[in-house]
C-alpha cells in the first residue's frame, strides 16, 4: 500500500520518479507527489487524484534536480487531498519525506510538536513523522549534515509506533537519500553512479536487477557512488545483493487492455510453473524441498492452521478441503487478522501455513509472527521470494507466478490452489494415499493448464453473459464443498471491480435466509460442477428459478441438462472434483472483468483498494 521511489544519480530525477510511480500505481492512487533537490533548495510537488495529474503538473513545472522522492498514496489519515499528498516537510521547510505505513501514536507527537511551536498543514501521519526528524536534526552545528541527517532519523524512529518505510531528503545534504524501514518494505538499487531507493523492485526493475532488499529496524543512505545500511540504533547492519528474478516485459500489460485479463490469460502457463519440477511420477508424490522438514518432522503434523487474507484466504479454504481430503490430517483456515488476535488452540506439531501473494500483507506477516512466538513450525506459500513473509518463514513454497500487478488477485489464486494440492499430495503419500492415487492426481493436475486454455476460448461467450448482467445492483454465488471458497472468492471479485454488491453462500444455504432476496433483478451464479453434491446444486437452482431469479451456472461439459434450469451456462472441461476449484474459478474471473469493463470501471485500479496491504 503506497508507492515509493526515490532516485540520486547524474540524470533529471523527475522522468525517473514519474515511470516508477507509475509501475507503482497498483499500490495506491488517490494522491501523488515529488521532492526533488538541486543544491538550491527543495521543490515540492503533490497533486490529488491519479498520477496523470501528477504528471501534468510536472509537465508544466518542469522542476529540475538529479535527487528526488516521489510518493503514490492510499490514503489511511486524511482524504486524499493535495495538502494530504506527501512528500511533506518539516518545520524548517528544509527536509521533505515520503512515507508507507502508519504512526500509531502520531496524536501524540502531534499534539507534543505543537508545544514545540511546530504548525502543520495536513491531517497526515507523516507530517508528523517530518516533523519529528526535523526535531531531531541539528541544523546549529557545523559537523556533516549528512552524519545530522542520519542521526536525526535515528533518534527520531524509535519515538514512533506504528509501521514505517520512509525515504527523507535534506537541502542542507543534498548528495544523499536516507532511507529505513519497519514493517514496509524498501529496496535499494545498485546502479553506475545512480541509487534508487523503493517500495517494490518493479519500480526499478528497468534500470537495474542489483537490488537489496532491507530488513526492519535498517537506516541506509544512499548516494550517487554507494550505499551504507545501519540499524536504527547504530552499528552496521547485515546486507546482501540480490539479483531480480524478473523482466520489465513481466510488469508490463503488452497487448492486453488491463493487468487483470493478462494475469487471467497466464494462469495455463503459472499453474505450470508452480508444479514444474515439483513431482515425482515414480512415486506418486510430490518433492517440496523448500518445506526444510524431514520426512519424520512431516509424518509428524497432527493438525495444520492456514492463515491469509482476502483471495488468499479463499485459496486457502480450497487447500483445507485438499489437505483433509488427501491426507486426513485436520486443517483449518483462519483468517490472519483475526489468528494474531485470538488465542487459537494449537498442539506441539501443529504446522502453520501462511499464504500471500505479495508477502508483505501486514496482517499475514503478524499471524506468522504470532505462531512464531508461539513456537509453531510456520510455512509460506508466497509469491514475492524477496518479501518480509518469505524471509521469516521456517520454510515454504513459492507459487513462482511472476509479478501479479493488478489489484484484483488472479493468477496467484490458482497457484497458491495448485501448490497446495502438491501439499496435499505429499501429506497423503506419507498416510494412507496409493502411489496409484498420487499418479492419477499428477495426471490430472498436469492436464489442468490445457483446460484452463480451453475455458479462456470461450471469453466472448462469458463477455456476452456479463454484458447481459452488466446493469444489476446485486449478484449471489453459490457453490458447496470446494466450490463454496470460489463462490467466496467469485463474489469478492465482482465487488472488488465491479462495485456490484455480492455474497457468496454455500449453495444449501440459501433457504435458510438469503433466498428472501431472490428477484428478477437479481442474478445468482451457481458453481455447479459434476461433483458429488451436483443434484443438490441442481435442487437449489430450481428453487432459484422457481422465485424467478436468474441463474448462471458454471457447470461440467456433457451435463447439457443444466440447461434446462439454467438461463446462462458456462462449461467447464471435467477433471476430478478435487481439482475443480482451478477451473471453476477462471469464469468466474472473466465474468467480474467483463463485467467491470461493461460498467466503465477501472478495472486495475479499484475505487478505494490498493495492492499489498501493508497497514492493519
Ligand atoms: C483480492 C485481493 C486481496 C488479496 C489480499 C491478500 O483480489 O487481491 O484480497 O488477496 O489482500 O494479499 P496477499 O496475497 O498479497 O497477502
Amino acid at each position: 500500500m503506497c508507492g515509493i521511489i526515490g532516485y540520486i544519480g547524474k540524470r533529471q530525477a523527475s522522468p525517473i520518479l514519474l515511470d516508477g510511480l507509475r509501475r507503482l500505481e497498483y499500490r495506491g492512487y488517490d494522491s501523488a507527489g515529488m521532492a526533488l533537490s538541486n543544491g538550491h533548495g527543495l521543490e515540492v510537488i503533490r497533486r490529488a487524484g491519479r498520477i496523470e495529474n501528477l504528471r501534468k503538473a510536472v509537465a508544466e513545472i518542469n522542476p529540475r534536480g538529479e535527487v528526488g522522492i516521489s510518493h503514490t498514496r492510499w490514503a489511511t489519515h486524511g482524504a486524499p487531498t493535495d495538502a494530504n499528498a506527501h512528500p511533506h516537510k518539516d518545520e524548517s521547510g528544509k527536509l521533505a519525506v515520503v512515507h508507507n505505513g502508519v504512526i500509531e501514536n502520531y496524536q501524540q507527537l502531534r499534539d507534543w510538536l505543537k508545544g514545540e511551536g511546530h504548525t502543520f498543514s495536513s491531517e497526515t501521519d507523516t507530517e508528523v513523522l517530518a516533523h519529528l526528524i526535523g526535531f531531531e536534526y541539528d541544523g546549529s552545528t557545523e559537523t556533516d549534515p549528512i552524519q545530522r541527517l542520519v542521526g536525526a532519523v535515528q533518534t527520531a524512529l524509535p519515538r514512533v509506533k506504528g509501521t514505517y518505510g520512509i525515504a527523507v531528503i535534506h537541502e542542507d545534504a543534498p548528495s544523499v537519500i536516507v532511507g529505513a524501514r519497519l514493517g514496509s518494505p524498501l529496496v535499494v538499487g545498485l546502479g553506475e553512479g545512480e541509487h534508487y531507493l523503493a517500495s517494490d523492485v518493479s519500480a526499478i526493475v528497468t534500470h537495474t536487477k542489483d537490488v537489496v532488499y532491507l530488513n526492519d529496524y535498517d537506516v541506509v543512505t544512499i548516494s550517487r557512488t554507494g550505499y551504507d545500511v545501519q540499524h536504527v540504533e547504530g552499528g552496521a547492519a547485515r546486507v546482501t545483493v540480490s539479483r531480480v528474478d524478473f523482466t520489465e516485459d513481466e510488469a508490463e500489460k503488452g497487448d492486453f487492455p488491463h493487468f487483470m485479463l493478462k494475469e487471467i490469460y497466464e494462469q495455463p502457463n503459472s499453474i505450470r510453473n508452480a508444479i514444474r519440477g515439483r513431482l515425482s511420477k515414480d512415486e506418486g508424490t510430490a518433492i517440496l524441498g523448500g518445506l526444510q522438514m524431514t520426512q519424520q518432522e512431516l509424518r509428524q503434523v497432527d493438525r495444520i492452521i492456514l492463515s491469509a487474507c482476502g483471495t488468499a484466504c479463499h485459496a486457502g479454504m480450497v487447500g483445507e478441503y485438499l489437505i483433509e481430503s488427501l491426507a486426513r490430517i485436520p486443517t483449518e483456515v483462519e483468517i490472519a487478522s483475526e489468528f494474531r488476535y485470538r488465542n487459537v488452540p494449537t498442539t506441539k506439531d501443529t504446522l502453520q501455513i501462511v499464504i500471500s501473494q505479495s508477502g508483505e500483507t501486514i496482517d499475514t506477516l503478524a499471524a506468522l509472527r504470532e505462531a512464531k512466538r508461539k513456537g509453531l513450525k510456520c510455512l509460506g506459500i508466497v509469491n514475492n521470494v524477496a518479501s518480509t513473509i518469505a524471509r521469516e518463514t521456517d520454510g515454504g513454497i513459492y507459487i513462482h507466478a511472476g509479478p501479479e500487478i493488478g489489484v484484483a488477485a488472479t493468477k496467484s489464486f490458482t497457484s497458491q490452489v495448485a501448490v497446495m494440492t502438491l501439499l496435499g499430495l505429499l501429506f497423503g503419500r506419507i498416510h494412507h494415499l496409493s502411489s496409484t492415487d498420487g499418479l492419477e492426481l499428477i495426471d490430472e493436475l498436469e492436464a489442468i493448464p490445457d483446460k484452463i486454455s480451453q475455458i479462456l476460448a470461450q471469453a466472448d461467450h462469458i463477455k456476452q453473459i456479463a454484458e447481459k448482467y452488466a446493469h444489476v445492483e446485486g449478484m449471489l454465488f453459490m457453490g458447496r464443498l470446494n466450490n463454496y471458497p470460489v463462490a467466496l472468492e467469485g463474489a469478492l471479485k465482482m465487488k472488488e471491480i465491479s462495485y456490484i454488491y455480492a455474497s457468496g453462500h454455500p449453495s444449501a444455504e440459501l433457504k435458510h435466509g438469503v433466498i428472501a432476496l431472490v428477484k428478477p433483478e437479481l442474478p445468482s451464479v451457481f458453481i455447479a460442477p459434476h461433483d458429488a453434491v451436483f443434484e443438490k446444486n441442481i435442487s437449489n437452482i430450481e428453487e432459484v428459478k422457481a422465485r424467478k431469479g436468474p441463474v448462471i451456472a458454471v457447470a461440467t461439459e456433457g451435463h447439457p441438462n443444466i440447461e434446462k434450469v439454467a438461463d446462462d451456462v458456462i462449461y467447464i472441461p471435467r477433471c476430478p472434483s478435487s481439482l475443480s476449484p482451478l477451473l471453476t474459478v477462471i469464469p468466474l474471473q472473466l465474468l467480474s472483468y467483463y463485467v467491470a469493463v461493461a460498467r466503465g470501471c477501472d478495472v486495475d485500479k479499484p475505487r478505494n483498494l490498493a495492492k499489498s496491504v501493508t497497514v492493519e
